[in-house]
């Protein structure tokens, strides 16, 4: 007869994923993408905020593309509550502060060189950035998951749909910029490993404690969002982002919760306590209900578009 796998307390899981973060953080040090910010920038191209104020015609683009900008760099400023968040998930001693070390030294070049970037094209205007800066920063907001389960669930999801907002942007730019178009693909690509790890530890939990790992995937996917709510206005930019095409719900659904659900299993995973099992239903309804918003948005956005081409 199979024995059931009893659920574990929380030190029991943090302790046996020990040799798990190491092994990750290792695969991650072993593929090294050293670039330097300063290397990245033309700073030739630059010119003086006193002698010429900006405007927006200096850098045309529509207001979705510049919304992701401003919410993709101020997300990176944000990073030191993100560092406190994850030190408050995890006891001294364990390997994942390390790694919470080496995540915060990349994310910190991520803001370097993006407002060098953002300053030399002149692409959004400064003052807004930097007052929405003084406010977002000023308020420390981030989420704060429960466990350190519900932790790396959502920065695996986090990371992920982060390195689809930084892509999908870089792709709007035009194609003459190609500074902007490199900082943005080399912040996606340091994504991409960010995303794998918490991916792959997540994987790794599930294979230790899968119903708490189910519990708390379930909590994290229904109650997801992008990061940035301490941004001021923050729905207004949101919803631009996603009209842009560049992330919203239909991104999260395809290219965040496809391939990460996908890896995670969720759907045969067995050995689950009654409590896990019912969160497993929640997680299955939450993703219908996210599946048909999607398709009714497409259908509206179809729907308007043939109006539009009717009219010309
Ligand atoms: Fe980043
Ligand atoms: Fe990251």
């Amino acid at each position: 007869m199979a024995t059931k796998r009893l659920p574990k307390s929380r030190t029991d899981l943090l302790d046996e994923i020990a040799p798990d973060v190491e092994r990750l953080y290792n695969r991650h040090l072993e593929a090294p993408r050293l670039w330097y910010p300063h290397e990245q920038i033309d700073w030739g191209t630059g010119e003086s905020f006193l002698d010429r104020p900006w405007s927006e015609s200096d850098y045309p683009l529509s207001s979705g593309v510049r919304s992701a900008i401003y919410v993709n760099l101020l997300t990176e400023d944000n990073l030191p509550y993100y560092t406190t968040a994850l030190y408050e998930r995890s006891p001294a001693g364990h390997p994942i502060r390390e790694w919470n070390n080496q995540w915060t030294m990349e994310e910190n070049r991520h803001a370097m060189v993006m407002r060098d970037w953002v300053h030399i094209s002149r692409c959004i205007d400064p003052t807004m950035l930097e007052d929405g800066r003084r406010v977002q920063m000023k308020k420390a907001e981030v989420p704060h998951p429960e466990s350190f389960a519900d932790m790396i669930t959502y920065v695996a999801l986090q990371e992920r749909a982060t390195q689809i907002a930084h892509r999908n942007t870089g792709a709007k730019l035009p194609k003459d910029d190609k500074m902007g178009r490199n900082v943005l693909a080399l912040i996606a690509g340091d994504e991409t490993k960010h995303y794998l790890f918490y991916r792959d530890l997540a994987q790794a939990a599930f294979a230790i404690d899968p119903s708490t790992m189910m519990i708390s995937a379930a909590k994290q996917i229904s109650a997801f969002a992008m990061p940035g709510t301490g941004i001021p206005a923050f729905t207004r930019h949101a919803v631009r982002i996603s009209r842009e095409g560049i992330y919203g719900l239909g991104q999260y659904l395809k290219d965040v919760l496809g391939p990460v659900l996908a890896l995670w299993d969720v759907e045969h995973l067995g050995g689950l306590s009654a409590e896990a099992e019912k969160a497993r239903l929640v997680l299955e309804s939450v993703l219908c209900k996210i599946s048909e918003t999607v398709e009714r948005m497409s259908q509206k956005a179809a729907s308007s578009a043939a109006v539009a081409s009717a009219a010309l």
